[in-house]
Order: structure tokens, then sequence, then C-alpha cells
């Protein structure tokens, strides 16, 4: 696919088809994913892998606990008749089907760079992943773990503090839905010269 046909033709997917995916095919992904720019070349992630079965099995609903987070800003944004909450809620419950989670991790072992440069490098990668995943035939969404439920999530999901800090969840899996293009908002754009 065109890189720009990729960039503007990539959206959010909520539900998936139970079908699973290769790990070959993850780590395929990901392993171009990280050629992503990072600061001072440190290249300062780590990646987990989870499977749909492993968060079935867990005891809490972290989906559940991450709505709860963002509940207040999506009804103030879309207000309480839109049907976005809705569709988040029902996503956030089993991560629309997804066969799989990708997290994606700022590792520890890099103490001196600092720490927002790092996590912009991070996201940079999920970029990526998004993007390439896309390519692909496949859908994603970007799940984002914010600092207050970080390390709840962490300890639902059984990653250790050795592994990392949680800053994205990436659900992955085959489309089981089509979804609209969305408007850009207008923005500001200067020129100083
Ligand atoms: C940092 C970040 C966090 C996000 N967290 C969530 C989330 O928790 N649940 C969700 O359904 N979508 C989440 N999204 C996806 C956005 O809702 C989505 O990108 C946005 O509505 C635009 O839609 P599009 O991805 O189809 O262009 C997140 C996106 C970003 C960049």
């Amino acid at each position: 696919m065109e890189l720009s046909h990729v960039i503007r033709h990539r959206r959010s997917i909520r539900k998936y088809k139970s079908e699973k995916i290769s790990k070959e095919l993850l780590e395929e992904i990901i392993n171009l994913a990280v050629w992503a720019p990072s600061p001072f070349n440190s290249q300062p992630w780590n990646f987990v892998i989870i499977s749909r079965e492993y968060i079935l099995n867990r005891r809490e609903n972290i989906g559940e606990l991450l709505y709860e987070r963002s509940k207040p800003l999506l009804e103030q944004i879309f207000g309480k008749k839109d049907m976005s909450p809705f569709i988040v809620k029902k996503f956030l419950g089993d991560f629309g089907g997804a066969p799989y989670l990708i997290g994606v991790l700022r590792s520890n072992r890099i103490g001196e760079v600092d720490l927002e440069f790092q996590r912009a490098a991070i996201y940079a990668v999920v970029q990526n992943i998004l993007l390439i995943a896309y390519d692909k035939g496949l859908g994603t969404c970007w799940i984002g773990v914010d600092e207050k439920m970080r390390e709840v999530v962490q300890e639902i999901l059984g990653i250790t503090k050795e592994m990392g800090e949680l800053l994205a969840l990436i659900s992955i899996g085959i489309p089981d839905q089509r979804v609209k293009d969305l408007e850009r908002k207008p923005f500001n754009l200067w020129y100083l010269e």
C-alpha cells in the first residue's frame, strides 16, 4: 500500500474477528516498528504480547478500569447521548474480541535520557505499529495507559516494574468492522520566515 494511503485510512478498530494471528506476524510488525527515532538513539522500548485467553483468565477486568478513567472526559467531549462513550465502553469490556494486545513499555535501563523524550520515542513506535499493522490488513486500537492507571494495570496484567513502564496497549487482530473516515479539525499553521 502507498504510505499516504496507510496514513490517511488507518482507523481505530474496536471489533475483531476471533481468528488468531500468528506470533511471527506480530514479531515482524514489532521488528519493523522499532526503526522509529529515539533520543540519542537510546531505543528505550520493550514489548509484551498478551493473548485474549490470558486477559480472560485475570480476575479483574482491566478494560472496565480503563473505561472508568476515560468516562468523565468522554461524556464531557461527546455528551451522554453520543454513541462514542458507549462504543469505547463496549470495546474496553473485552478489547473488541482482539486475539492479542501488544503492551509497549519504556525500558528502565536508560536512566540518563530525558523521560519525556523517551516516552515520545515509545509513542513513535506505537504509531509505527498501527500503520504497519494496517498495511498488513490488520486492525488496531491504541489504548492509552496514563500515570494514574499504570500501576494497577501493570499489576492486574502481571507486568512487573522490572519489565518497564507500560505506556500503551494496542489491540490487534483481523477487523470485524468498517469504520467511516473521520473529519480533520482545522489547525493553525504559521510560517516564520
Ligand atoms: C494516547 C491515546 C490514547 C487512546 N486511548 C484510547 C482508549 O483508551 N480507548 C479507545 O477506545 N481508544 C483510544 N484511543 C484511540 C482514539 O480514540 C482514536 O485514535 C481517535 O478517536 C481517532 O480515531 P482514529 O484512530 O480512527 O483516527 C487512544 C488514542 C491515543 C492517541
